[in-house]
């Protein structure tokens, strides 16, 4: 539920808008002209202003910058109609965060106002580290872990720099937890933060989403349009998943950080903007470049400031904590009292090996949460929960409630239905090469000569793996 404040001098689109967004569950707030709207800013502090261009006294586009003033991070939606969209544009590059022209769509203005409100959520709530967080709306990393320990580290020590990040890790692990605590304890952490999910975003879009674009550029482009890199001027922009970025684009993103211009499609001059960027990815950059599907040269800039995330199973002791968190976190969302859990049920989440990593977990414990029947959750609900209740004769009751043939088994088969990739067959078995690697490395206590013997390989075939697969040995104890 978000405070939705709408600014508008019809009373009727004020009432209607009340309507809808009320029945959406959310506290909606009305002003009728631009001063009453900055009134009801300093004074509600709404998660998102929805506001009209063309109002009797002060016009939209003034109190915008007005508010813009007060909160660079509250995310504005103009509202304009034919007519005047020139100021809604000007709107948007001064950073609103988009416009709508009337009259609407209720389905898509829905669906832009859940984006704008999820923005705001981004850039105002803050991202603890190593600590529970003390109010609701607050999120956290939790983990105690020497390999988190480092990572907050990092994230300290890069945060105050202006220097672009590349997050790596595997799916789950938080990279985009890392990616808001960076811009939080940045300099530019009173500007806007802007996230564009590189998969998530049609090839064909994700070129003027970024950059924008010029009136007449291709057919359709009726009026200009202002990318989120424009929008974000002073700001922070995290592209999500880059290692997913077409090949076109990331000539662009080189291009951005060598220069700090962007150009918009069908502009015929670059545009300055100063903007940081974050990046994440869960794919392995390094063979991407091999098979050309990612720029060597932007590979090489990305790659100079990198924060590496560690798989879950390789921080198991950070998992009594994070169940404890999650436990509480699901327990408060869904209004339950917390029924706790019993010891083998802990023991049960810390030897199954989460390839799904954080976002797993936390599944895994609340779906167990959902479907315990009353008391201490217990062996039998955690190994229901982690993903593999359909599997047929579970033996959930004897000493190896979870059957890892068949937990690897099922893995494979998700992966086998969320991969589009060419080469499916060959990072699966990459896949479990390095946990191979690694685990017998860990064996070992690092030492490369026992580990090649206890897999029977020879030394120097070890050593290619281990470069391969870009494990890093560090004190002879932790892998990542
Ligand atoms: N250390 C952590 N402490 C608490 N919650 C975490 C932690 N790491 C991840 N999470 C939670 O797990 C979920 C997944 O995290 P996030 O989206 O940051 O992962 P990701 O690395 O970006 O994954 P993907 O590659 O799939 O996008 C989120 O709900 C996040 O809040
Ligand atoms: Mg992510």
């Amino acid at each position: 539920m978000a405070t939705i404040l709408i600014v508008d001098d019809d009373p009727q689109l004020r009432q209607s808008f009340k309507k809808i967004l009320s029945a959406e569950g959310h506290r909606v707030q009305t002003a009728s002209s631009g001063e009453a709207g900055i009134a009801a800013v300093e004074k509600d502090k709404p998660d998102l202003v929805i506001m009209d261009v063309r109002m009797p006294g002060m016009t939209g586009l003034e109190a915008y910058q007005k508010i813009n003033r007060i909160d660079p991070k509250l995310p504005v939606i103009i509202m304009t109609a034919f007519g005047t969209t020139d100021t809604a544009i000007e709107a948007t590059k001064m950073g609103a965060f988009d416009y709508v022209l009337k009259p609407f769509e209720i389905p898509a203005i829905l669906e832009l106002i859940d984006k704008a409100i999820q923005a705001g959520h981004f850039m105002h709530a803050q991202v603890q580290m190593d600590a529970t967080p003390k109010e609701a709306h607050q999120d956290a990393i939790i983990g105690s872990s020497s390999a988190m320990q480092q990572v907050y580290k990092a994230i300290g020590r890069v945060a105050p720099t202006d220097a672009t990040v590349l997050i790596r890790g595997e799916s789950g692990t938080g990279k985009e937890l890392v990616a808001r605590a960076l811009y939080q304890h940045s300099l530019r952490g009173t500007m806007p933060f802007l996230v564009i999910n590189c998969v998530a975003i049609p090839d064909t879009l994700l070129e003027s989403e970024l950059f924008g674009y010029e009136k007449g550029a291709f057919t359709g482009a009726v009026n200009r349009k202002i990318g989120k890199v424009e929008q974000a001027h002073k700001g922070t922009v995290f592209l999500d998943e880059i290692g997913d970025m077409p090949f076109t684009i990331q000539a662009k993103i080189l291009r951005l950080l060598q220069e700090k211009s962007i150009e918009r499609l069908g502009g015929k001059q670059p545009i300055p903007v100063d903007v940081r960027i974050v990046a994440a990815t869960n794919r392995d950059l390094e063979t991407a470049v091999k098979e050309g599907h990612f720029r060597e040269d932007l590979y090489y800039r990305l790659k100079v400031v990198s924060l590496q995330l560690p798989p879950l199973r390789e921080r198991k002791e950070d998992i009594p904590l994070l169940t404890d968190y999650f436990m509480k976190h699901h327990c408060r969302d869904m209004q339950i009292s917390n029924p706790g859990i019993s010891e083998k049920a802990r023991t049960e989440l810390s030897s199954y090996f989460w390839p799904g990593n954080v976002r797993e977990l936390s599944n895994a414990i609340q779906k167990a949460l959902i479907f315990c029947k009353g008391g201490p959750l217990d062996v039998r609900d955690i190994a229901q929960a982690i993903d593999h209740t359909d599997l047929p004769e579970m033996e959930t009751d004897t000493s190896h409630p979870v059957r890892p043939d068949l937990i690897i088994r099922k893995w494979v088969q998700k992966q086998l239905s969320d991969h589009t990739e060419d080469n499916l067959f060959e990072s699966l078995m990459d896949y479990f090469g390095s946990v191979v690697t690694s685990e017998a490395l860990k064996k070992t206590e690092g030492n490369r000569s026992q580990a090649a013997k206890l897999l029977g390989l020879s030394r120097p075939t070890l050593l290619s793996k281990i470069d391969r697969y870009n494990i890093k040995i560090k004190a002879d104890v932790d892998f990542y």
